[in-house]
């Protein structure tokens, strides 16, 4: 399953991300963690050192391969130039596996080690001030809109992306790609405020959104959030001493996080399991068509100078099933 953290900025959206990352793997479970926040720190908040973080590929660097590789034999799809962000798999098309190895991860993601195992870091790259509004930053988050896209995850595997709330996202439809979207809120107006916003475009798509209150310190804090956001708020997180001492270089085990903050994971995990479970494959394709020929029109065409409605193909959908032969050699 998809899962991506947005709040605003400073919210802990990477803290929440990396916490929840090192539960899940605690559980077990699969992980492919990506960083396609603005602030790219999800490698530090994992444990990287400076210079493992610094070293980590740039997924916008590498479009070209991504583009090759995903569009594989796909006749709708002429050449990775004609290939664009929102452009949807279709018969020919490859896939990428939470699990597998592919050139994609070859190039773009790099093990970490945790506590009680490993997960595979994807990230966008760094943004500079100059990428904001213009064309590179959507090409770097826009990479991870063609992977996510082109992902066939099954339930007991995890895709976590630690993302910037920002109006991008919801032009280009990054935000319709998760089975659960957990908007990260401290107890403040700012904090909702975001919600708020988020709150409207979901509505309009059938987005699963819930609320992690963070930071919340006693009963106000918790009253506050219950009278803002309603029955949106799946739960609250308090101040970590566990957080505290990672952040002063002095990381502790996992196993030590305080019991109630991984209760809260664990109340993370089953809303996101259960809002798979009800994934709508079919709605989850239209969904990228629609966005891809919303693009295709305000932009798409007029820089490939193709018709880029003909990528769509009509009979594809992507499917749970699809992943037998996905996991076929090829
Ligand atoms: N529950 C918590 N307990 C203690 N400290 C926390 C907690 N949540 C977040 N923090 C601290 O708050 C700061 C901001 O958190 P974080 O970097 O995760 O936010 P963010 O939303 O990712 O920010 P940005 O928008 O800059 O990416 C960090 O110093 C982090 O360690
Ligand atoms: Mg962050």
């Amino acid at each position: 399953m998809k899962i991506a953290f947005v709040g605003k900025g400073g919210s802990g959206k990477t803290t929440l991300s990396s916490l929840f990352i090192r539960h899940l793997v605690a559980n077990e479970a699969p992980v492919v963690a990506v960083d396609a926040d603005i602030n790219q720190h999800l490698g530090a908040a994992l444990g990287l050192s400076d210079d493992e973080s610094a070293a980590m590929p740039a997924m916008g660097s590498h479009l070209p391969l991504i583009k090759d590789y995903l569009r594989g034999t796909n006749p709708r799809i002429a050449s990775a130039e004609t290939m664009i962000k929102t452009t949807p798999p279709g018969e020919g098309s490859r896939l990428l596996r939470v699990r597998e190895d592919n050139p994609v991860y070859d190039a773009c993601a790099r093990p970490v080690a945790l506590d009680d195992g490993e997960v595979r870091l994807m990230a966008t790259g760094p943004f500079t001030e100059s990428d904001l509004g213009v064309a590179c930053y959507h090409s770097k988050v826009g990479a991870v809109e063609m992977c996510l896209n082109h992902l066939l995850d099954g339930p007991d595997e995890y895709v976590v992306v630690d993302m910037t709330a920002g109006s991008d996202s919801f032009a280009s439809g990054m935000f319709t790609r998760f089975d659960m979207t957990f908007l990260v809120a401290e107890p403040t107006r700012k904090g909702v405020s975001v919600y708020r916003q988020y709150k409207e475009y979901a509505r309009d798509f059938g987005i699963a959104l819930k609320v992690v209150g963070n930071k919340v310190q006693g009963q106000d804090d918790l009253d506050f959030l219950r009278d803002e956001v309603g029955d949106d708020l799946l739960v609250t997180m308090g101040h970590s001493n566990w957080v505290r001492a990672m952040e002063k270089g002095r990381p502790s085990r996992f196993e030590l996080l305080e019991a109630d903050n991984r209760l809260a994971l664990q109340t993370l995990q089953d809303a996101a399991e259960d809002s798979y479970a009800h994934r709508d494959w079919e709605r989850y394709t239209r969904q990228m068509v629609h966005f891809h020929l919303k693009n295709a029109e305000s932009w798409g065409n007029a820089k490939t100078g193709a018709d880029l409605a003909a990528q769509v193909d009509p009979a594809f959908v992507l499917d749970e099933r699809l992943a037998v032969s996905a996991a076929q050699p090829a």
